[in-house]
């Protein structure tokens, strides 16, 4: 079955209080388009007030998960306890997690295998940096990264994945790839993900960085993007709104 809904996911990062939380569920009013799914990753102490506060369809999640099931992990987020808490997705491999806390490919790829067997949907983020991009190499990267990362989930968990494609050079720069740009790399990692033996037609694709109300209706206008994940313009009520009601 293809790909049905566009998605726009917020990613709140370090941001908002429960004050701040609470005024942007009052001011979201307007109701998505029918064919946008919302989902807003929030900082894990933020899970439940978001999970209480916001309107039905909008589905919450984290923005890391441990490698490790339970155990002597001080200070790490536990994927089944995310479940159990009902949220409903996390996000892995931000390059915020790979560059600022070093996260590696192996990691984020035993983060993966973990999160999906938990039950959580998994936003699996990929992208190549300034100076890979300069050199040709962002092909390469998407390959290693998707590789490194999707080579041993099974058919069944892969029902509960999707990748965001997020160029570094974008992300909060106000720099966005033109359209044509990231439909020729979401084809890409379409293209990718079927070598590597996955079901790709099925799995959303997202585009991320600086994604914004005045360019997502040209983004989501390409056949291989299927939403979008926002940083900064996901923080106000009245511009994720904005992000919901484009098509
Ligand atoms: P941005 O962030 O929309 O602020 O560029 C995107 C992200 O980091 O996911």
């Amino acid at each position: 079955m293809a790909i049905q809904h566009k998605y726009i996911v917020g990613n709140w990062k370090m941001n908002h209080s429960k004050k701040s939380i609470r005024e942007f569920f009052e001011q979201l009013t307007t109701p998505a388009h029918p064919n946008i799914q919302r989902w807003i990753a929030a900082q894990a102490l933020h899970l439940d007030l978001c999970q209480g506060l916001a309107p039905q369809d909008v589905k919450i999640g984290a923005q890391n998960s441990s490698w490790e099931k339970n155990g002597a992990f001080t200070g790490e987020i536990s994927a089944d306890a995310l479940f159990e808490a009902g949220h409903h997705f996390v996000i892995l491999g931000h390059s915020e997690r790979r560059t600022i806390f070093h996260e590696s490919d192996a990691t984020i790829s035993k983060k993966l295998q973990v999160a999906l067997a938990s039950g959580l949907h998994v936003i699996l983020c990929v992208g190549e940096t300034l100076e890979e991009q300069g050199a040709g190499q962002t092909e390469q990267i998407l390959s290693l990264q998707l590789q490194s990362s999707l080579g041993h989930i099974s058919a069944k968990n892969a029902e509960r994945l999707l990748i965001a494609y997020e160029p570094v050079w974008a992300i909060g720069t106000g720099k966005t790839a033109t359209a044509e740009m990231a439909q020729a790399t979401h084809h890409y990692i379409r293209t990718s993900m079927n070598k590597i033996g996955l079901h790709a037609a099925v799995i959303p694709i997202l585009y991320g960085g600086s994604v914004k109300p005045d360019n997502i209706a040209s983004l989501l206008a390409c056949p291989d993007i299927n939403g979008a994940l926002v940083g900064g313009a996901s923080l106000k009520a009245q511009d994720y709104s904005k992000l919901c009601s484009a098509q």
